[in-house]
């Protein structure tokens, strides 16, 4: 009943030139498949190379971040209106490395998430815990708090708009998965939110991602959890091959 999603992040890699072959050569393969949502996030400055390489399919363009503000003086920041006007129509919001390295706070990250709403963007809201908080028992609680927080006063009528990706920064660029018992567990504890958050009919609806060393050679398992919904996937769709052999297992969990 959720349609599986998976988003390539591309962080910090791909020049225009570079994001246009790679936005190409996922166009061409997947043309106009509608079994799976495919979702590429190139840097801010190779978004509109890759919305040009992406225009005839249905792959469709997001951004990796954004400012809450309209516009003003914001140095180095864009926001939600100038990633519309490239033809994203997803953000990722609060990613780990953004938490981590610019030390995003969970107020920051809700304001920025009621921005791409109130410009129908479809945020996707990182979370997840750190290797120490899940070595000392407070995965849960982490994730509870990043959830409960990110997803703050989102208006009923927008609610439909709102995924959630949940990366174990442990697993984050390090080639350690969390098994698919573990993430199930996480996902159906975030779910389990999501009632007060966004309403009951919703929170069966939204989609729960999983993100951190997704691969090809992992992705079923995982996709195969009854509250995972998609995938987040850094290294793995910096090349089209391995990206493509991921939404092609995704096709196949969802037939
Ligand atoms: P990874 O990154 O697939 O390289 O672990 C996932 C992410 O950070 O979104």
């Amino acid at each position: 009943m959720r349609k599986i999603l998976i988003a390539g992040n591309w962080k910090m890699n791909k020049n225009s030139a570079e994001a246009s072959e790679l936005a190409a050569e996922i166009a061409q393969t997947l043309g106009r498949q509608h079994e799976v949502d495919v979702v590429i996030c190139p840097p801010f400055t190779a978004l509109e190379s890759a919305a040009r390489a992406i225009e005839n399919s249905g792959v469709k363009l997001g951004a990796q971040n954004m400012h809450p503000e309209r516009s003003g003086a914001y140095t180095g920041e864009a926001s939600a209106e100038m990633l519309r006007h490239l033809f994203a129509t997803y953000v990722i919001l609060g990613h780990g490395e953004r938490r981590e390295y610019f030390k995003e706070s969970d107020e920051f990250i809700n304001q920025k998430v009621l921005a791409a709403l109130n410009s129908r963007l479809k945020p996707s809201l990182c979370v997840g815990e750190t290797l120490e908080e899940r070595e000392s028992g407070k995965a849960f609680e982490v994730v509870e708090r990043q959830v409960k927080a990110g997803l703050a006063n989102v208006p009923a009528d927008l609610a439909d708009l709102v995924i959630i990706a949940y990366e174990p920064v442990w697993a984050i660029g390090t080639g350690k998965t969390a098994t698919p018992d573990q993430a199930q567990e996480m996902h159906q504890f975030i779910r389990g939110h999501l009632p007060a958050l966004l309403g009951e009919a919703q929170a069966q609806r939204t989609r729960i991602l999983y993100g951190g060393s997704m691969k090809p050679a992992n992705a079923r398992e995982l996709l195969r959890q009854d509250d995972i919904d998609g995938g987040l996937i850094g290294g793995a769709s910096l090349e089209g091959r391995t990206f493509l052999q991921i939404v092609e297992a995704a096709a196949e969990v969802s037939r």
